[in-house]
């Protein structure tokens, strides 16, 4: 709250975020009831069973790895705002999956904000997203944009970007967070009123916010990332939100010049440019969602001067890597101080689970004895403070995949099932582990 007008929030350095409320009727108390009579019309509460379970008619997209993040597709009705940075494919994955429905007959209708609709055909033809069921409109003003559906009556309707449409009856210039907050909200009505399955595209801010300081996550069911490197091919999609399904699962795609694909084997593609042999280079199965994943955890342990020594997470949690230098230290006599650390997942994925702290251990260990681990290895489990190591869920189809792949060895806590074609090296602590996998320093 503020008592004079300001043009820049204090607190989260929006410029066009305050708006002013009156809070007179709160003060005299004129805005309390305790008895009222509902108006003719409104809804009424129902038993719960007696609910249309719209969640059950999921619709696919027909694009794989979307229908993953979504657990099935798009629920009707559904609200699901789509972000990322520039140039990193939203519009693509939209128009793919637009074309996709439009030619199974489901009627669609595309606003452009951003773009001429000449510039939308040109995309629609390089991707084969062309259909006479998708209906394209280029408009930014939100009023016309509510008469296209209803004179349309689209099942689907997709806005590219929520940042660009403007509401005239709302305060604030168009991109602003009031007029952000302003449509999306009014977009989420005509959705549910009218069972639309909404997208909205939504920029990602300096900061990497989605739409203003985590704005519209509140308004909308779904909210998906889409992320990646713009140099490679590479894109990532995740749920942020989800009201209808896990936020677990990881859509992988490669953006090519017809559009995005579908990974159909991730784990070959992580570790295609692996060096066999490489010293501080570790091979773990992760589980994103249902599917795992392998993937290399990398380190490298440079000596230096400096009296605070650098510690650097990339794709980890940074906190994990600083634990896990203190177990190596504590538990299994292995020290770097005096040293700088950097680890890494190759590949540009995000690992957020305990799975990975063998290897990323093993990976500082390899690092700073200078010796590689033997390139079969793969090695999954948790490490604790006592230096001891735990098992994680679902190691079992971690390491039949590992098997797929070509992998003979695991190493792993006392627990590790057998896999068939490999050969299980179980450890009961940290130092075993080191041990196994040739680390001991000075051996
Ligand atoms: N002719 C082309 N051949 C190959 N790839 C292309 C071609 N045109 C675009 N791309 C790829 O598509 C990407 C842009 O996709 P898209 O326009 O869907 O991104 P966006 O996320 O909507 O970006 P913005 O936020 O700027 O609207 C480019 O970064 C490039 O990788
Ligand atoms: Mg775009």
């Amino acid at each position: 709250m503020s008592p004079r007008w300001l043009g820049r929030c204090p607190e989260c350095e929006e410029w066009g975020s305050l708006v002013e409320e009156s809070d007179a009727t709160a003060a005299s108390g004129a805005g309390v009831r305790t008895v009222a009579v509902l108006p003719a019309g409104a809804e009424r509460p129902v038993p719960i069973t007696a609910v249309d379970p719209v969640g059950a008619t999921v619709r696919s997209t027909g694009i794989g790895e979307l229908d993953r993040v979504l657990g099935g597709g798009l629920v009707p009705g559904s609200v699901t705002l789509i972000g990322g940075e520039p140039g990193m494919g939203k519009s693509t994955l939209l128009l793919q999956a637009l074309g996709d429905l439009a030619r199974r007959g489901v009627r669609c209708l595309l606003v452009c904000a951003e773009e001429s609709c000449e510039q939308v055909r040109l995309r629609a033809q390089r991707l084969g997203a062309l259909s006479d069921g998708l209906l394209v409109v280029a408009d930014t003003m939100l009023p016309n944009l509510i008469a296209h559906v209803t004179e349309n009556e689209p099942q689907v309707l997709a806005v590219d970007s929520i940042q660009t449409v403007f509401d005239p009856e709302s305060p604030g210039t168009p991109g602003s967070p009031s007029q952000v907050r302003a449509c999306a909200q009014q977009l989420v009505r005509l959705a549910k009123d009218r069972s639309i399955t909404t997208l909205l595209v939504g920029h990602v801010t300096k900061d990497g916010n989605l739409a203003g300081p985590r704005l519209l996550e509140h308004i909308v069911d779904t909210v998906l990332q889409f992320e990646g490197d713009r140099h490679h091919a590479l894109r990532m999609l995740h749920a942020l939100k989800h009201r209808f399904g896990s936020t677990q699962e990881l859509g992988l795609f490669e953006m090519r010049e017809s559009g995005l694909f579908d990974v159909a084997d991730p784990s070959e593609l992580f570790l295609a440019d692996r060096r066999l042999e490489a010293t501080g280079s570790v091979v773990t199965a992760v589980l994103e969602g249902a599917r795992p994943l392998l993937v290399e955890v990398q380190a490298l342990v440079a000596p230096t001067p400096a009296p605070m020594p650098r510690r650097s997470a990339q794709g980890l949690d940074a906190g994990r890597l600083s634990l896990l230098l203190a177990v190596l230290e504590q538990r299994a006599g292995l020290s770097v101080v005096g040293a700088d650390v950097y680890a890494s997942v190759a590949g540009g994925v995000r690992v957020n689970e305990a799975g990975a702290d063998l290897a990323t251990a093993l990976a500082v260990a390899s690092a700073h004895v200078d010796r590689p681990v033997a390139s079969d290895t793969v090695v999954i489990g948790e490490v604790g403070l006592g230096g001891e190591l735990r098992q994680v869920q679902q190691t079992g189809r971690r390491l039949s995949e590992a098997a797929r792949l070509g992998f003979r060895r695991a190493i792993g806590p006392p627990s590790t099932p057998e896999v068939e074609s490999m050969v299980i090296v179980r450890c009961a602590t940290l130092s075993e582990a080191l041990a196994a996998a040739g680390l001991v320093p000075g051996d």
